[in-house]
């Protein structure tokens, strides 16, 4: 079960009733940097990443998922720790090369890559581009042709609906997202056949926020076979097996946390018995977490402005909104809107009175980033904390919708926070435009 307390016990602490990150008073950030901010801490990103190369068998390569969090401290920090890289976007990729990462360490998915996306990550010579459709690997090929490069292609695979061991496979769908199984032998016949292509092996993503460990078991387990039949089709060995991301962390009170102690003990036996097989032996197993390794890492902070009460409800009116955590308003996706963790962070030891909604500033109703909410007593000056935003919440929201200056991101790292990103500027959404008048 997650709540607040449990998870300010497990990655913050507290202090007079004042949230923590890295030791260091929130209310004191703020102050310094101002609201409304993202707050990173490197332990916890430290923890997360340790826990899961502890709990993972020795042969599992981990490459973070950008999309997540593309911040270059974070890429930085989790380059400086061994890990590669998984980038969805030629943005993603500059940013992937900027922070240093090796090319080799890169791989690139997604479903809608452009011929000059093709062409920079060729032209990179990144680790390997996961093929999405057999005509993506045609427009690969004549890429590769065009500049005289060589790439390395593995197939996503849209896997199909067969049963195994009792277990039902995720995927059997139709899908925009990798190429379905049926048509795999074409998929690895087409990259062989061209001289600027190599077959770089497996790519799967299967689902994502997954907190039971049994069904990311299950989902390798149809991982490897699906494997283990292509080199029995083929006779050859695959060289790589990414199984996605996907790990979940808890967010609401019923969730309880992923066991990646169980889930690694369940891989070692399955990668192991895998490695007996022809194809598997020298097979690189390859997991590209996003949301796990971040996700809980960090705190987005508003304050509040205005206390409001409306024909007998309480809006606690706050400086920022959907605008810079879609999640949060239950706006991404989500099929039952629920409250994510969210207090008032200057006030965590004070008893909860009546329950409010804490509204964003933005000109709709949609811009609710909690509802019914117990809270002491709010006023103006209160800091309200969005914890488990360190995933998805700068990253998967409308920065631009109202015009409000893009928040500053502040990391915490050796009990020292480091502004990482500073905070929009008023002209900076005019200062792409066009004169409309030229
Ligand atoms: C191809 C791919 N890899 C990795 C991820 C990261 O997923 P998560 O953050 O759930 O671990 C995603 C997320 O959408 C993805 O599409």
């Amino acid at each position: 079960m997650t709540d607040v307390r449990a998870i300010v016990g497990a990655h913050f602490g507290a202090r007079d009733g004042e949230l923590l990150v890295g030791g260091i008073p929130v209310v004191e950030i703020a102050d310094r940097f101002g609201t409304p901010v993202y707050i990173y801490s490197a332990d916890v990103i430290d923890a997360k990443l340790g826990r899961l190369r502890r709990a993972l068998p020795a042969d599992f390569d981990v490459h973070y998922s950008v999309k997540a969090n593309p911040s270059q401290v974070i890429l930085r920090h989790l380059l400086r720790r061994g890990c590669g890289l998984e980038v969805a976007s030629s943005g993603e990729l500059h940013q992937a090369l900027v922070a240093g990462c090796d090319p080799a360490r890169i791989l690139f998915a997604g479903p809608g890559k452009t011929d000059s996306e093709l062409r920079f990550a060729l032209d990179s010579r990144i680790g390997e581009i996961h093929a999405e459709s057999l005509g993506e690997i045609a427009r690969l090929a004549s890429a590769a042709r065009q500049i005289g490069a060589r790439g390395r292609v593995a197939v996503r695979v849209n896997p199909g609906p067969e049963v195994e061991g009792g277990a039902l496979r995720m995927g059997g769908k139709p899908s925009p997202f990798g190429i379905d199984e049926e048509l795999l032998d074409s998929a690895v016949e087409l990259i062989e056949r061209e001289e600027g292509l190599e077959f770089g092996g497996l790519h799967f993503y299967l689902g994502s926020q997954i907190l039971d460990h049994q069904v990311l078991v299950r989902q390798y387990r149809g991982c490897l076979e699906t494997a283990f039949l292509l080199t029995q089709r083929t006779g050859r060995p695959i060289p790589t097996v990414d199984f996605g991301g996907g790990f979940g962390i808890p967010y609401f009170q019923h969730e309880q946390e992923l066991d990646v102690e169980l889930l690694g003990q369940d891989l070692g036996m399955l990668t192991a018995s895998a490695r007996g097989r022809a194809g598997l032996a020298e097979t690189r197993f390859v997991v590209e977490p996003g949301r796990y390794l971040v996700g809980e890492a960090g705190v987005y902070v508003a304050r509040v402005n205005t206390v409001k009460r409306s024909r007998g409800r309480t809006f606690v009116v706050v400086d920022g909104g959907m605008n810079h955590h879609l999640a949060a308003s239950g706006n991404l996706g989500q099929v039952i809107r629920r409250n994510l963790p969210v207090a008032l962070i200057n006030k965590l030891g004070d008893p909860d009175g009546e329950k409010a909604d804490i509204v964003g500033p933005l000109c709709t109703p949609l811009d609710t980033l909690a509802r019914d909410l117990p809270l002491p007593q709010p006023e103006p000056g209160d800091l309200v904390g969005i914890f488990q935003s360190g995933a998805y919440a700068r990253s998967a929201s409308p920065l631009g919708f109202l015009s409000h200056p893009a928040p500053p991101e502040v990391w915490v790292r050796e009990g020292e926070c480091h502004l990482a990103r500073r905070r929009g500027r008023l002209e900076d959404a005019v200062l792409d435009q066009m004169d409309p008048l030229l």
